[in-house]
């Protein structure tokens, strides 16, 4: 799992349901290790200034993980609307802001079959646009529904950035990822599929093509570090969220795991090495090991100017 998702898992509905509905676990376990909140407090308050109340919409919202961080932030009388089409994760997004004190709204829908009007201040999105086909498309409709100098912040990733930032104590990072292969096979798969796990490096090129002005493009602040001479509390508590990432999991079975790479047009040599690093690495990572590893997440934004 250390080579990401393959994408072809990722598809829309599959025969037990739709795929997002299912990552629930995965989802609220895993954001933390991005961002540090104070960074998040910092971005909105010393660098984008939002000092009066807003209106916020977030595509591909889950179960609104940005809200949860962005809302309590933001100014009195903000708004939060996410849309997303997992009905389940949209279900567990209205549980969560049950409570809230900030109007919320969740729309339930394919965001490809939707068109926004123009009367959101902010547009925002998290680890969404490598998950379609078409991102610049997407791009173009998330800033149709801001208003006149309305702000687009897309929270983006840069896989080969993340693959490129582990380091597990005593074990050579070229022994745990083949950096040159990986990159090689986001390409691959961006040509294939047209999702791109790279696309947090290349939104502030496709805004300035869409009119966008102002683009500024930062990246994400937080270094986690597992370190075996902490409380044991915050190191499982890191150690759980790690594997649930799919950083040290057990590749599965070494034949099914070959062809998967072959149809994603490795060669039979570098799926076969991939294996073998994988299963290494699922053997070898444990909480007992010192590990440093940086996400280097993409957070672009801009305003638009009509
Ligand atoms: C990696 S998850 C991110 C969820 C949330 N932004 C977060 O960071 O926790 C990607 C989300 O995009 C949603 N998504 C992907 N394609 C979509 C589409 N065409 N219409 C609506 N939602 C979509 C999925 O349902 C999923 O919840």
């Amino acid at each position: 799992m250390i080579i990401r998702f393959n994408f072809a898992l990722n598809g829309v509905i599959q025969m037990d349901g739709y795929y997002w509905d299912s990552k629930f676990n995965y989802l609220s376990k895993t954001r933390w290790l991005y961002y540090n909140d104070d960074y998040l407090n910092f971005l909105l308050t010393n660098v984008w200034k939002i000092t009066s109340p807003v209106r916020i919409i977030d595509f591909g919202c889950g179960y609104g993980y940005l809200g949860t961080k962005l809302l309590p932030l933001l100014p009195e009388g903000s708004t939060y609307t996410g849309v997303d089409a997992g009905g389940k994760l949209i279900e567990h997004a209205k549980e969560i802001f049950q409570q809230a004190p900030f109007k919320t709204e969740f729309i339930l829908g394919d965001i490809q079959e939707m068109d926004f009007n123009q009367q959101y201040d902010i547009v925002v999105c998290h680890a969404f646009l490598l998950h379609v086909e078409n991102p610049r498309e997407i791009l173009q409709k998330m800033t149709d529904c801001l208003v006149d100098r309305g702000r687009i912040i897309c929270f983006e990733t840069h896989w080969i950035s993340n693959m490129a930032s582990y380091y597990l104590d005593g074990i050579y990072p070229s022994d745990m990822v083949q950096l040159g292969f990986l990159q090689e096979l986001f390409e691959r798969d961006t040509q294939r599929s047209g999702k791109d796990g790279n696309v947090g490096i290349k939104v502030p090129i496709y805004l300035s093509r869409l009119g966008v002005r102002q683009i500024e493009c930062r990246v994400s602040d937080r270094v986690n570090f597992l370190d075996p001479n902490c409380a044991a509390e915050k190191n499982n508590e890191l150690y759980n969220s790690l594997k649930e990432d799919g950083f040290g999991a057990d590749p599965g079975e070494e034949k099914l795991f070959i062809t998967n790479l072959l149809n994603r047009g490795a060669t039979f040599d570098e799926a076969q090495k991939e294996f073998m690093l994988e299963s290494f690495l699922s053997k070898v990572f444990s909480k007992d090991v010192f590990l440093t590893y940086s996400p280097n997440m993409k957070i672009t934004t801009g305003i638009i100017e009509r």
